[in-house]
């Protein structure tokens, strides 16, 4: 198996794209520790990793404070034994025009997906130094390649990971640690189901949420269909392996976006 041996953290692992990466990992043959705020489906996904014969830790954190990003990496290091790949999926969105936007929800968003990457990557670099080797896989967005109406914050926080992304690959580049990001499209998780969910926030009058999702999946999707949290899973599973893909940010997006 191509990570067995290796110890994996996933942030925000507990749900959607954060769950199928760690799924995705664990079946590669790495150990896993997912970190997050609900420990609920933490639990639910350590308990599906042991099941695939692998070790797993859970965590709580919240990625935008300093000291709990401190404890999670020690927390991964202490009960799995080391810490090679890091994913920074965790992340926020509010979906409102910018008369509604206040500065409360930029600094919201912007202290989860933004900061929270940051604050990660700089302890898991601590980690992983010293061994000369890491992986580490930034969750961006294809929001953070182009700009979508009502995600003005949330897409100049994923533009934010994806030039963080790529100065960080430069820094580190001798030192034995990748860094790329993960840009998804568009997947049926919290973020886009649910009342407030995109689905819910950018139907036509009339519509149901149902036909909502439908109709931006024909509409915005070149594939026609959504992606699936597996499908980040298998990106991050060769971004893992990649020693030679550095300060990439890929999308995984049926073609919504092409650069
Ligand atoms: N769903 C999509 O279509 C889509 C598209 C592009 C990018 N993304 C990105 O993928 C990542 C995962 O999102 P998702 O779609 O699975 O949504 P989700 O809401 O199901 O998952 C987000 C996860 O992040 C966790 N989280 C939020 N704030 C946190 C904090 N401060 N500290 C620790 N954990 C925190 C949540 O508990 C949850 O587990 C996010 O970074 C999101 O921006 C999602």
């Amino acid at each position: 198996m191509k990570l067995q041996g290796k110890v994996a953290l996933v942030t925000g692992g507990g749900h959607g794209i954060g769950a199928g990466i760690a799924r995705r990992l664990a079946e590669a043959g790495a150990d896993v520790a997912v970190a997050g705020r609900k420990m609920e489906p933490l639990e639910a996904m350590a308990s599906e990793i042991r099941g695939m014969g692998r070790r797993a830790a859970v965590i709580s954190a919240d990625v935008s404070q300093w000291d709990q990003v401190q404890n999670m990496v020690k927390a991964t290091m202490d009960e799995l034994g080391g810490l090679d790949i890091a994913v920074n999926n965790a992340g926020v969105i509010r979906i409102k025009g910018i008369e509604e936007m206040t500065e409360e929800d930029w600094d919201f968003i912007h202290s989860v997906n933004a900061k929270g990457t940051f604050l990660c990557c700089k302890a898991e670099v601590e980690a992983m130094k010293p061994k000369g080797w890491g992986r580490i896989i930034n969750v961006s967005s294809i929001a953070g390649k182009e700009g979508f109406p009502t995600l003005s914050a949330y897409s100049a926080s994923k533009f934010a990971v994806v030039g963080f992304t790529n100065a960080l690959a430069k820094e580190l580049a001798r030192t034995g640690i990748t860094v790329n990001a993960i840009c998804p499209g568009i997947i049926a998780t919290n973020m886009w189901r649910g009342d407030a969910g995109l689905a819910a926030k950018w139907r036509k009058e009339g519509e149901t949420e149902e036909e909502s999702w439908k109709r931006n999946q024909a509409v915005l999707i070149p594939q026609g269909e959504a992606q699936t949290p597996e499908d980040m899973g298998d990106l991050a599973v060769y971004l893992a392996t990649a020693p030679h893909v550095t300060g990439q940010s890929i999308n995984v997006c049926g073609g919504v976006v092409s650069h």
